[in-house]
């Protein structure tokens, strides 16, 4: 398959800039760049979603005029998206069928749809419920769904818009090895990612865009200080670097801190955690041991059935949103979509959602406060707009983020929870956001990292506090090493982890 020429315009803004690829049966090509570079752009047009201004999409000599995502399919064509597509009060079985021609009776054929996925969950190794709700899934499994949906086309051409931006490390494993497989079926693969361990590991020819233009190719054995530079275009230090924390008082104190969700279920379990003025804490731990439900409790919008939290003295335990971000919380949600931002506001409205009041004047808004703020916001953050009115459910993913990180760190806090804060974003917001959070600890801000990401918590942890089954397991210095974290994560008291791992050290050693 080629796309040659491939030239798309948003009014001024040219986000992809006569991009000319091949996508080869049998290989996994790597799309890199950095946020906003046209990544997803390009992929939309490639499934018919959006129309190229110039340019042609060609297999076998044959151009092909996709009008939509159906002449897409029907032209092999499958994608999984960056933001899901799935409608989440169905069942997975039902989220196959939509978008797909009727059965022959006239009727979407269910049975059909759930055959196909118990077929391709076996053959794939992809473990889904054709019956299970969505909204019941954890995202791993909902990009599995994704995938599933791709397949059932027997898709000849998949596309993968950073589908390992929300999977645990193990997930992410799972998805390498089936992303193989496919390959080695004969499959084309073109595949999205900021993570470049991800592009070493996988890929075999790399294509990198900077500002809509193809800038560079590289092979698989490049460096991923190599992969930076020609994503940013300038070297990139990929480890953060600090002082030593000096701590001021204790900020935050949770005491038997308990949390239960709609159901019931206790999912954070009498836990206690102090953190102090200009330090990192960060939560460490695989997805689903209670950290998102620990964040969301101290933001006020999860129940806390026992104990407490106090944040400078002042009782926050059962406080609304509204109350507790008036007491100094700054949140970073774990899912932008759904809790970062109001979509089809604009950006400089989305910059100062949680705190119209500090930009009224006697009750009106100030609207060039406001518009001045978002200046400021964006060029500090650099966020890739063509304008701060533009709404931010079109922005490019990665630059969605920023705008919520931009938000929560432009007044003054007393805490800032952030749940996966890089989520998306490429290696060189990254560093500038890892900086960003330190200055803002050495603020004398108490700060709680969640991240499911051990190299960010390594870079950026004063201490780790690992979580496993709604508790601490311990709390440890940041250069412990990975294979005890490993343990702890599973539930093991650190001195026994480290006497576990010392030990096969030794043993090791012996032979
Ligand atoms: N519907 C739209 N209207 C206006 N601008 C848009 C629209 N869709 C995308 N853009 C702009 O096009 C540019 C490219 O966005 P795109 O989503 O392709 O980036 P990306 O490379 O996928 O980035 P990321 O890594 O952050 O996902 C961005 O500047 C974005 O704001
Ligand atoms: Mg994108």
């Amino acid at each position: 398959m080629h796309l040659d020429g491939i030239t798309k315009r948003f009014g001024s803004l040219t986000a992809n800039d006569s991009i000319t690829l091949g996508l080869v049966p049998g290989r996994i090509h790597c799309l890199l760049g950095e946020n906003g570079a046209g990544k997803s752009t390009l992929m939309n047009i490639l499934f018919g979603l959006l129309r190229a201004d110039e340019g042609t999409i060609s297999v076998g000599g044959n151009v092909l005029h996709l009008e939509n995502p159906k002449q897409a399919m029907a032209a092999g064509i499958g994608m999984v998206h960056q933001h899901f597509m799935l409608i989440p009060v169905f069942t997975v079985a039902e989220n196959m069928v939509l978008g797909r021609e009727p059965g022959r009776f006239g009727k979407l054929d269910l049975n059909g749809a759930r055959k196909l996925v118990r077929q391709l969950s076996d053959r794939y190794r992809l473990d889904v419920d054709p019956d299970a709700l969505v909204e019941d899934l954890p995202v791993g499994i909902q990009q599995r769904v994704e995938i599933l949906k791709a397949l059932a086309n027997d898709a000849r051409y998949l596309i993968f818009d950073e589908p390992t931006a929300v999977l645990t490390p193990q997930e992410i494993d799972e998805l390498m090895v089936v992303m193989r497989t496919l390959r080695d079926e004969g499959r084309a693969i073109c595949f999205i990612t900021h993570k470049l361990r991800e592009v070493v590991a996988v890929a075999d020819d790399i294509t990198v865009i900077r500002r809509g233009k193809v800038v560079g190719e590289a092979t698989p054995d490049a460096s991923e200080g190599d992969l930076a530079e020609l994503m940013v275009g300038r070297a990139v230090n990929l480890t953060v670097d600090k002082a030593p924390p000096t701590l001021g008082k204790e900020r935050l104190v949770l005491t038997d801190f308990t949390v239960a969700n709609a159901a019931g279920t206790i999912v954070v379990d009498h836990l206690n955690l102090t953190v102090s003025g200009g330090e990192i804490v960060c939560i460490a731990g695989v997805q689903g041991n209670g950290q998102t439900e620990l964040a969301e409790a101290l933001l006020g919008t999860m129940a806390v059935i026992h104990g407490t939290a106090i944040l400078d003295g002042v009782d926050v335990t059962h406080m609304p949103p509204k109350k507790t971000i008036e007491a100094g919380l700054g949140f970073v949600p774990e899912d932008r979509q759904r809790d970062g931002f109001v979509g089809d506001f604009s950006i400089a409205e989305n910059l100062v959602l949680n705190r119209t009041t500090s930009f009224s004047s006697v009750g009106n808004l100030d609207l060039g406060r406001i518009r001045s703020n978002a200046d400021e916001r964006i060029e500090e953050f650099d966020i890739r707009t063509s304008s701060q009115s533009q709404p931010v459910r079109s922005l490019s993913g990665g630059n969605q983020q920023k705008v919520v990180l931009a938000r929560e760190l432009s007044r003054p806090l007393s805490l800032l929870v952030a749940n996966q804060p890089t989520r998306g974003v490429d290696v060189g917001a990254i560093e500038f956001l890892h900086n960003r959070i330190v200055k803002e600890r050495d603020r004398d801000t108490a700060v709680l990292i969640v991240s499911t990401e051990l190299e960010e918590v390594e870079s950026l942890a004063d201490r780790i506090a690992v979580m496993y089954r709604g508790r601490i397991v311990g709390v440890v210095e940041p250069d412990t090493p990975r294979d005890v974290l490993g343990l702890m994560m599973a539930g093991v008291p650190f001195e026994e982890a480290a006497r576990s791992v010392e030990k096969s050290r030794t043993e090791h050693a012996d032979v």
